[in-house]
């Protein structure tokens, strides 16, 4: 691995079963928001680009509509290799991948992560969350010796189960955007404020 790409692991014997190929993240390798999900799902499998499905069309809507494109963020998940039946990853083969995830996070240093859903927020901030609740509650963690602001964020496939989520979804992307200063030209982050 470079800091970014993982080309070869072994490490979950099932997943390694199940996946077609490793899903690395995606995006510049010095962007100002890194959003994490969870893990890929049949599309990401297939194409090795993660958030390329259903999920991926509704962020990019949301990105688009706080005047943001994908080719402005990065973007990876918590586990490279898809599980079995779309299952969560266990807690086993998340350990096996944070070394991944905390060097790509290190590496990329962005201003802010934002996490997509209950999984990559609980496994980044250490606790339980309520997602639904905190969507939007930016809380900072250490990562190598160095703080990192989180954004928690619903996972964009909640708004297509509930549509009550919805605008908590797109709220908190335009909190993400906001923070980095996205649209209003000057390029200034907004985060001292939070
Ligand atoms: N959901 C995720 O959490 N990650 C993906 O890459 C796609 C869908």
């Amino acid at each position: 691995m470079d800091g970014l790409e993982v080309t070869a692991c072994e490490r979950c014997p099932e997943l390694c079963e199940s996946r077609s190929q490793i899903v690395n993240g995606d995006g510049p390798a010095d962007a100002e928001l890194l959003f994490v999900g969870e893990g890929p799902g049949e599309r990401e499998d297939s194409e090795g680009e993660p958030f390329v499905g259903r999920s991926g069309t509704v962020l990019d809507d949301a990105l688009r509509d706080s005047g943001l494109g994908r080719e402005d963020i990065r973007i990876t998940n918590c586990v490279r290799c898809r599980p079995p039946d779309n299952r969560d990853p266990h807690t086993d083969e998340l350990a096996n991948c944070r070394e991944y995830l905390e060097r790509e996070i290190t590496t990329v240093n962005p201003e802010l992560v934002v996490t997509l859903g209950k999984v990559p927020t609980e496994h980044l901030l250490g606790r339980d969350a309520r997602v639904t609740e905190e969507s939007g509650s930016i809380e900072e963690i250490r990562l190598d010796g160095r703080p990192q602001r989180v954004l928690v964020c619903v996972h964009p496939a909640a708004t297509l189960y509930d549509g009550s989520q919805k605008e908590t979804f797109s709220n908190t992307i335009a909190t993400a955007a906001e923070i980095v200063g996205a649209g209003d030209g000057d390029g200034q982050s907004r985060l001292d404020g939070f």
